[in-house]
């Protein structure tokens, strides 16, 4: 169901990404959110309206298609490191930057990825459930784990479906916002985010671009990161562990390669999990999810739009499900007969959407995957 506070959230990261140069990122964004104006503008009964938000819809997809040329002339990067870098304008305050949730979405909810599962079972759900026997056998409850891979393979997915299987809460979180140019601002964020996660019975810290954490020069910023890591870590072997209590701290990042050694160390962020771009089977799975709430023709050759997504992530195929639609959605504003969307429909938009990673760079993933695992 389309509101316009997921309108607004999913615009303004488009918008946000466009800003920091990433086109890549973006584009799913502008992409969903115009799926999602168009949603309002189906339900909305007035005329002048409905027209005004289906032509703002058209505006976001001519965005967001303009983001494959431009990030293929200009940066791929997502420009973690120079917002980094900036730092925070006098530093926010706790209310502004911890955003607490209860996430709604299920292991179910996420196609293929099935040994990913069974990791995050084994390491992080099983020993919450079973606290005696994890005791028994000296298993940890609680820790942290890294999520690495191409994005939007689903690892900010995964990270709610643990939060929502455990019943805890959610604190999502990127360095750039713990990140402050005063003396002392930094790890005083730290702190207020674990008081913050240590409140609740159940939490899960939630870091995105987790690698925006090492430090790339040797400026005064990099020396905040380099006392910022240490006492994440130390927040983290310092929480209390008792049966029922729980505080995980899942990192993500696309750039594995740029993380510092020292939040591998075991105890840390020492379980490393690879979050692949989708298989057949999950692909075939994602068409299922983002075309089965649509009117499809008959001639949607399931098998067919597989063999042609190879290479294509998860998000990829969300956006290739949405904008499927907008054809024969604007054909039908327009006047003409509504209509299923066919074949020909989605082999359009496949043929002038390149999937958003590039083969060479999954290659590196599957490798440092293939040196870490
Ligand atoms: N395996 C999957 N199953 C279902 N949906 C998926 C899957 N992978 C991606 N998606 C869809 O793509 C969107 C983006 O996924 P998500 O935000 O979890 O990716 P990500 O790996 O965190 O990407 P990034 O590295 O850019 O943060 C999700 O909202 C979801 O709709
Ligand atoms: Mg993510």
């Amino acid at each position: 169901m389309a509101t316009f506070a997921t309108f607004k959230r999913l615009k303004d990261k488009g918008v946000a990404a466009l800003k920091q140069g990433d086109y890549v990122a973006a584009k799913p964004y502008l992409i969903q959110a115009a799926e999602c104006m168009i949603e309002l503008a189906e339900e909305n009964k007035d005329a002048k309206q409905r027209a005004e938000q289906e032509a703002y819809a058209k505006e976001l997809i001519e965005l967001a298609k303009s983001c494959d040329r431009k990030a293929r002339h200009g940066k791929r990067g997502r420009g973690v490191r120079d917002r980094a870098g900036e730092g925070e304008e006098g530093g926010p305050s706790a209310e502004d930057w911890i955003v607490k949730e209860k996430p709604n979405i299920h292991f179910s909810d996420i196609a293929g990825l099935e040994d990913v599962k069974e990791e995050i079972y084994l390491k992080m759900i099983y020993p919450f459930r079973h606290p005696e026997l994890a005791q028994r056998y000296g298993i940890d409850v609680g820790g942290g784990m890294l999520l690495f891979g191409p994005p939007g393979t689903g690892k900010t997915m995964i990270a709610k479906a643990i939060a929502c299987e455990l019943d805890a809460t959610m604190f999502v979180i990127t360095p750039a916002q713990l990140m402050s140019k005063w003396v002392g601002e930094a790890e005083q964020n730290v702190r207020k985010l674990f008081d913050a996660a240590k409140a609740e019975d159940r939490s899960v810290i939630f870091m995105d671009e987790v690698e925006a954490l090492v430090p790339k020069r040797r400026d005064q910023q990099s020396a905040v990161m380099q006392r910022v890591v240490p006492q994440i870590l130390q927040e983290l072997e310092g929480f209390d562990r008792k049966p029922g209590r729980a505080l995980l701290f899942l990192g993500a990042t696309n750039e594995p390669w740029q993380l510092d050694t020292a939040m591998m160390r075991p105890g840390r962020l020492d379980a490393k999990v690879y979050v692949p771009l989708p298989d057949a089977e999950a692909r075939f799975k994602l068409f299922e999810i983002y075309l089965g709430k649509r009117p499809l023709a008959d001639d949607v050759n399931f098998a067919k739009l597989v063999e042609l997504t190879d290479g294509y992530s998860g998000a990829d195929i969300k956006a290739i499900a949405s904008r499927s639609a907008t054809r024969p959605f604007l054909e039908t504003v327009s006047g003409a007969q509504p209509r299923n969307i066919n074949m020909a429909d989605l082999l359009a938009v496949i043929a002038e959407m390149p999937p958003s990673v590039r083969k060479k760079d999954s290659e590196k993933y599957e490798q440092w995957a293939a040196g870490v695992g």
